[in-house]
């Protein structure tokens, strides 16, 4: 069955901008571990494309390791630099440990904070957005949202914001088919010594910020390297920036396709958290993760050997008819919803929290500031074998007066 694979090149962002759907539901039922064989110099690696069996190597960090990369990009150029130092891509007794500082800047409270912020954010992002009557999408709401959430998370202060936020869009943006690769790391490095400098800061006056947190964590007696801390910081917005605002776009794209279910959500018929999840299924913004195999295993009853590169398709698994009935339809209402966009295991996502709040945020904004919106204007995909979504999406909207007016008079009652 390997011939469905041999006409498909996953490593090519450009395949991305054809439809999948097709080639996904055969390679599910016929060939549900398969071999993408070598190609344009990059070697060949397993395509796990069921939802069991997607879950089942997350779930195996015994036989399966990040260290050598956890996206198609590193595991095929031979590993990621920040391995054994950054969380995504370190494994074992370091990754717990590390993974429970992490998590200190990550309690309940500290989230209920963030959370508020994203919520004042968004409903005024809008709020201003629905009264100008028209917007990209993109680049006026989604892409101010998780950038200033992981900024709070990591108490960057309000006068650097819109500088980093122009130098992590030169860094990472995947919408431009020739972005400039030295421009891109040129950025990067930026970023990098820009959050060395707010490491210094904090080891001299900490706060409760992520950066105050891992400048004061221990890893077995010793204090973490400035180089562990600096790419642990830039980890929340590879992490968490690019990921949350697709699935924001993703989602006004997505209810102006489907007025019935959008209507739903108006009337209160479904409630925010379950749409959400819905939401997060439909758009599966991080299409692929990997692995690298350890010892020689199955997976599906195919034998991996050791050193072989597996790749995990959420794209593929958050379709399984084995797991979710009616699959190709967006039901906001759906439960349960087994959906692995944040993945699964130990390496699940550590902003999950945060990237519900953000999807079930912008629906609460949206169902109370407009009564309609549709897509007005040419949309742009971005270009990308790892993340799927568009990057410009012009939105026409029909404010809600009431909502606006409720809005403005708690505004006012507050100031
Ligand atoms: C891990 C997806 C939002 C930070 C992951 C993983 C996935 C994922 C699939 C697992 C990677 C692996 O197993 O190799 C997403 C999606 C998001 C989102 C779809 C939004 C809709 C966020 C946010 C943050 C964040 C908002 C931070 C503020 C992280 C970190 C990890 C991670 C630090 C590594 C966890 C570990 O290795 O233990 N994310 N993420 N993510 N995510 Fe997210």
């Amino acid at each position: 069955m390997t011939e469905l694979i041999h006409d498909v090149d996953l490593a090519d962002p450009q395949t991305f901008h054809s439809d999948l759907t097709d080639f996904w539901e055969r390679l599910r039922e016929n060939d549900p571990v398969a071999w993408h064989p070598p190609r344009g110099g990059n070697p060949g690696f397993w395509v796990v494309s069921r939802h069991a069996d997607i879950m089942a190597v997350y779930r195996d960090n015994v036989n399966f390791t990040s260290e050598r990369g956890n996206l198609l990009v590193t595991l095929l150029a031979g590993g990621d630099s920040a391995a054994g130092q950054m969380l995504a891509v370190t494994d074992g007794h370091r990754h717990r440990e590390l993974r429970k500082i992490m998590l200190t800047a990550f309690s309940p409270r500290a989230l209920e904070r963030v959370a508020e912020r994203v919520r004042e954010n968004t409903r005024r992002l809008v709020a201003e957005a629905v009264e100008r009557g028209t917007c990209d999408f993109a680049e006026d709401i989604a892409s101010h949202i998780p950038m200033g959430t992981i900024a709070d998370l990591l108490g960057v202060p309000a006068s650097d914001r819109e500088f980093l936020l122009s130098l992590t869009k030169a860094a990472l943006s995947s919408d431009a088919e020739d972005a400039g690769e030295v421009d891109a790391l040129m950025a990067r490095n930026e970023i990098l010594l820009y959050f060395g400098e707010l490491v210094e800061q904090r080891r001299a006056a900490p706060g409760d910020d992520v950066i105050s947190v891992l400048a004061g964590g221990e890893i077995d007696g010793k204090s973490l390297t400035e180089d562990e801390m600096v790419l642990n910081c830039y980890s929340l917005i590879i992490g968490g920036d690019e990921t949350s605002r697709l699935s924001m776009i993703d989602a006004v794209r997505t209810l102006a396709d489907h007025p019935a279910q959008w209507q739903l959500l108006r009337d209160g018929d479904v409630g925010l958290g379950t749409a959400a999840e819905e939401i997060l299924r439909w758009a599966t913004p991080a299409m692929h993760f990997g692995r690298t195999c350890l010892t020689d295993t199955e997976v599906g009853g195919v034998r991996i050997a050791a050193g072989d590169i597996v790749t995990l398709w959420h794209s593929s698994g958050n379709r399984d008819a084995s797991v979710f009935d009616d699959p190709y339809t967006f039901t906001l209402g759906r439960t349960p919803n087994k959906h692995i966009t944040f993945g699964y295991g130990p390496h699940f996502c550590l902003g999950a929290y945060l990237g519900r709040v953000e999807v079930s945020e912008l629906l609460s904004a949206l169902r109370t500031f407009s009564r309609a919106f549709e897509v007005a204007g040419p949309t742009r995909r971005i270009h990308s074998n790892f993340l799927t979504g568009f990057s410009s999406l012009p939105v026409r909207f029909e404010p809600d007066p009431a909502g606006l007016a409720q809005y403005h008079e708690t505004r006012g009652a507050k100031v």
